[in-house]
């Protein structure tokens, strides 16, 4: 299966993707987590994208498309993938459809997720992550039991540098350039588009439905 998530900053991509790649068993591929684990180990790359994330801007499509590409040659990516946040642009979506036509394996799901503008401010500046496992939480929708530390593994939870209020704006604001992106795959006729204001579990229920349903198609 080669799946995508789209949706707001905040709409609850990652927090899904977590769940998606666990029970189909295809591997997460997140730009964010991409460049996030570049600027941590202090590359080129992560030296370069590094003042993009600290304001909230987009990276460069020319990067960003380099990226991807480079992840989508890796052998794990073979049986199927799930891609988190990329594209994120018409430019890098058209970049991606001759991608994948050069291999032979179109998108066959785009799982949009709506979440109103409003609702997603609250959700990213209560944002905490786990430092050792990645796991997502909210301190009012989904608190740890131990506060500040991960109900899996245990390990310390931290704030994203870009949950601030001000670099949210930012981000919020750079979707505009996404909106194209759900007329590009409704004509594709590969686009699921789900309501992401109700519980984590029941936005769950239906992404795992569809998946499902998609499975069996292919
Ligand atoms: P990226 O890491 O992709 O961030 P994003 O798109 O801004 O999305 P988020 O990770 O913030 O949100 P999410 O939808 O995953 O929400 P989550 O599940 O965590 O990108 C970061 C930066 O990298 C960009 O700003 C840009 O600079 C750069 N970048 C990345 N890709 C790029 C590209 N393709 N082109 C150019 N630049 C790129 O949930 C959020 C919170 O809500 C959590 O606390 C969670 O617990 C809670 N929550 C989730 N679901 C629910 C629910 N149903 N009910 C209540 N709370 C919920």
């Amino acid at each position: 299966m080669q799946v995508m998530l789209l949706g707001l900053p905040g709409a609850g991509k990652g927090t899904q993707a977590q769940r998606i790649a666990a029970e189909f068993a295809v591997p997460h591929i997140s730009t964010g987590d991409m460049f996030r684990a570049a600027i941590a180990a202090d590359t080129p790359l992560g030296r370069e994208v590094k003042p993009y994330l600290d304001s909230g801007r987009l990276v460069p499509d020319e990067l960003t498309i380099r990226v991807i590409r480079e992840r989508l040659q890796q052998p794990d990516t073979r049986a199927g993938f799930l891609l988190d946040g990329f594209p994120r642009t018409l430019p890098q979506a058209e970049a991606l459809d001759a991608m994948l036509a050069e291999i032979g394996r179109p998108l066959n799901c785009v799982l949009y997720i709506r979440v109103p503008r409003e609702v997603l401010l609250a959700r990213l500046t209560g944002r905490r992550i786990c430092r050792q496992c990645g796991a997502v939480y909210h301190m009012v929708f989904q608190p740890p039991v131990t506060p500040g530390r991960c109900d899996r593994c245990g390990g310390e939870l931290y704030q994203r540098s870009d949950d601030t209020e001000e670099a949210v704006a930012t981000r919020l604001a750079q979707y505009a350039a996404t909106e194209p992106l759900v007329e590009h795959y409704s004509r594709q006729g590969v686009l699921y588009t789900i309501d992401g204001n109700r519980t984590v579990d029941e936005v769950w229920h239906d992404i795992r439905n569809i998946l499902h349903d998609v499975r069996g198609q292919g």
